[in-house]
C-alpha cells in the first residue's frame, strides 16, 4: 500500500532529511586517510543525537537479515558495495568511500547516502562517483507528477548502462514515511511507462548502486549484510530521500 503524505507530513520528513544531511556532511568532513569507520560512525551518531534524532540502522532487521544491523552509518570501502558494517579498518590511500545514514526525527525518517575518495583518488573511481551521481540527478529530475516509476528507474538505469557500469538487480530505492523501507520500490533499472504513476506527496529513496567493471554479480560477507561486487571490481552508491510535488521533484535530504 503507498501512503501519501501531505504537505505538512513532507515538511515534517524535510526536516528528519536535513539532520541525515548533515550527518553525512560531517561524516564526509571528517572522512580522511589514517581515520577509521568506527570514528565515522561515532560521528554521525553525535550529529544525529545533537539534533534530538534516533538513527534509523542501528538494530534494523528486515526479515531478509538474519543479525540486527549494528551501526549508525552503513561505510562500504571500494569492492563493498551498500551495507558496510563500520569496523575498527583505517581508511587507506586512495579508497572509495560510500557512506549510507538514516535518521527519524519526530517520527519521520530520512535516508541518504555519498561517495567520495580519500588520499589520492583513483581516476576511474572519480568517473565512477560522477556517474552515480548523474544516474541519482536523472531518476530525482523523472520524478514528477504523471510520469511512473518506470521512468525514474529507466533514467537511472540508462545512465549507468551508457556508461558501462554494472547494477545490482534486486536492490534499490523504496518509499520512505514513518518507516525507512514503505512501499512502492523503485528500481535501479526498468522500462519507462510501466509502474505506478507518481502522484504529488509520494516521498521515496532513490538509490543508484554502480559496479565499475559492468558486470551485475555480487556477494553477501560473512557478517550477513556487507554485499560486495562478486568480481572485486569498485561500486559507488549515492542516495536521496525525495517528495514528489506539484512542481516537481523536492530533494528532502539536501544540506
Ligand atoms: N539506504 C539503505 C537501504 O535502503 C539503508 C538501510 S541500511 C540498514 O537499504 F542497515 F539499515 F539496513
Ligand atoms: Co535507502
Amino acid at each position: 500500500m503507498i501512503a501519501l503524505k501531505s504537505p505538512s507530513e513532507i515538511a515534517a520528513l524535510r526536516e528528519a532529511g536535513r539532520v541525515v544531511a548533515n550527518a553525512l556532511a560531517a561524516v564526509r568532513a571528517h572522512a580522511a586517510v589514517g581515520v577509521s569507520l568506527l570514528e565515522l560512525d561515532r560521528i554521525a551518531a553525535t550529529v544525529i543525537a545533537d539534533a534530538g534524532a534516533v538513527p534509523s540502522f542501528l538494530h534494523y532487521q528486515p526479515r531478509s537479515a538474519r543479525t540486527p544491523y549494528p551501526a549508525v552509518i552503513c561505510a562500504s570501502i571500494n569492492d563493498a558495495v551498500v551495507h558496510g558494517i563500520p569496523t575498527d579498518y583505517r581508511l587507506a590511500d586512495g579508497d572509495l568511500v560510500s557512506i549510507d545514514a538514516g535518521a527519524h526525527l519526530d517520527g519521520w525518517c530520512g535516508d541518504s547516502a555519498i561517495s567520495f575518495t580519500v588520499g589520492t583518488p583513483r581516476p576511474a573511481d572519480l568517473a565512477l562517483i560522477a556517474a552515480t551521481d548523474r544516474a541519482l540527478a536523472a531518476g530525482i529530475a523523472a520524478a514528477r507528477p504523471g510520469a511512473r516509476i518506470g521512468d525514474v528507474a529507466d533514467a537511472i538505469g540508462t545512465v549507468a548502462r551508457l556508461e558501462g557500469y554494472g547494477i545490482m538487480a534486486d536492490h534499490g530505492g523504496h518509499g520512505v514515511g514513518r518507516a525507512m523501507h514503505e512501499d512502492p520500490s523503485v528500481p535501479n533499472e526498468g522500462r519507462p511507462g510501466r509502474g505506478i504513476a507518481l502522484e504529488p506527496g509520494l516521498v521515496i529513496a532513490i538509490e543508484p548502486m554502480l559496479i565499475a567493471s559492468g558486470r551485475d554479480d555480487y556477494r553477501t560477507d560473512r557478517d550477513g549484510w556487507t554485499l560486495r561486487t562478486r568480481d572485486g571490481s569498485r561500486a559507488a552508491h549515492a542516495e536521496h530521500t525525495i517528495a514528489v510535488t506539484a512542481s516537481g521533484p523536492l530533494i528532502l535530504t539536501a544540506a
